[in-house]
């Protein structure tokens, strides 16, 4: 990804306590009570009775009423991805994203696009921490799980940050062992839109299809292989929209990116993210995978989509999937989105399988 979702941290949702909020000891006879009257020895009586049942609930941290709650949410600790792909998959195939709790707003917008689709029962998400699996699964039971260990989401938001390069070098891995499932596998950022089914575009039977992330014009017709590298001697392909089928070609790819992540690690100085890694692998990989640039009149980089009307309006009709990316920041990318009619969830919310969020 060229850009970053800069983020506001958001508050945890899950500080409630269900302790019932009706008993208190002040409920109780505040005045000197004689233990031989009548009243005397039902009050007596109640006291007993209600510190026999409360007392031992009190013990309990959050009482009674959140044990249901506290277990049904602690089910998806447990759910591990080999269930939640064969729970998701259609045809073999899922459509994945990687989301913290503050791209909830993104992932909302992209799924709203994709149920236009009719697309969206294959959607996996991959929750990077807890209170996103806890709130994708608790409005859409099944969809999301976490691939532990859990990150640290604060650190996770800052585009060009150690954080932000942690969540993003975890990608290939998690679609590495989709991939082992035997599954194929789309991977999409959630700042993107769907404005077709990119499915129909998937032609062919190679390993890997890819986008271009070069604002440079290309002919309609232009070819499908790996472009020649540029300025920094590596191909500009964009990590931000893959499809990869259960190949030894696709695996190949992702073991070099994931070496490649290693060999090159973040540092302070080059405040790297995941899109050189992919290139480096995919040029060294060559000649050993079948690879696939998706057409970019309906792929286009944010750079050329947002930045060149004569193409936008030359290209009308073609485009499949949007992505808002050449622009830093969680509220720009919204506002930019909103100027473009791209901001779903504002209206359309009552669309997405998570509802209004
Ligand atoms: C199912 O997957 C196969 C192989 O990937 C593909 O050729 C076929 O069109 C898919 N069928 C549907 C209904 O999507
Ligand atoms: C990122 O990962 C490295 C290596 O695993 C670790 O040392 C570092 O603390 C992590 N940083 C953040 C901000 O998550
Ligand atoms: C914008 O698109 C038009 C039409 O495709 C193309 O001729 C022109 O070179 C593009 N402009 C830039 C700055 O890339």
């Amino acid at each position: 990804m060229t850009t970053s979702l800069h983020q506001r941290p958001f508050q945890p949702a899950f500080s409630h306590r269900f302790l019932p909020a009706s008993l208190h000891y002040s409920n109780l006879p505040q005045r000197p009570i004689s233990l031989f009257s009548r009243a005397g020895l039902l009050s007596l009586l109640a006291l007993m009775l209600i510190l026999g049942v409360i007392v031992p609930w009190a013990d309990m941290p959050g009482g009674i009423f959140s044990v249901n709650k506290a277990s049904s949410v602690n089910q998806w600790r447990h759910y591990t991805l080999p269930q939640a792909a064969s729970f998701v998959a259609k045809n073999g195939t899922l459509i994945v994203c990687a989301v913290s709790q503050a791209y909830l707003p993104f992932l909302n917008n992209w799924l709203i696009s994709i149920s236009r689709q009719k697309r969206q029962d294959m959607v996996l998400v991959i929750a990077e921490d807890y209170a996103t699996l806890d709130k994708v699964n608790e409005r859409w039971p099944g969809h999301a799980v976490l691939i532990p260990p859990a990150l640290d989401s604060q650190a996770a938001h800052k585009f060009g940050s150690q954080g932000f390069f942690n969540f993003t070098a975890r990608r290939p891995q998690h679609l590495l062992n989709i991939l082992e499932l035997g599954y194929s596998v789309m991977y999409n950022d959630v700042d993107m839109v769907w404005l077709g089914d990119p499915f129909t575009y998937l032609r062919g039977l190679h390993d890997v299809y890819f986008t271009d992330d070069m604002a440079a014009v290309k002919p309609l017709d232009h070819s499908h292989d790996l472009p020649p590298p540029g300025k920094k001697g590596r191909t500009y392909i964009c990590s931000c929209m893959i499809f990869l089928r259960p190949t030894d070609g696709a695996k190949l790819v992702m073991k070099k990116w994931i070496e490649e992540l290693q060999a090159q690690p973040w540092s302070r100085a080059k405040k790297a993210n995941d899109q050189p890694a992919f290139n480096w692998a995919l040029m060294k990989t060559t000649g050993q995978v079948d690879v696939y640039l998706l057409p970019q009149s309906a792929f286009p980089t944010g750079g050329l989509y947002f930045k060149n009307k004569t193409w936008v309006q030359g290209t009308k009709g073609k485009h499949v999937i949007i992505h808002n990316n050449y622009i830093v920041g969680f509220e720009k990318k919204i506002k930019r989105f909103r100027d473009y009619g791209l901001w779903l969830v504002d209206d359309h919310a009552k669309e997405s399988p998570l509802g209004k969020l």
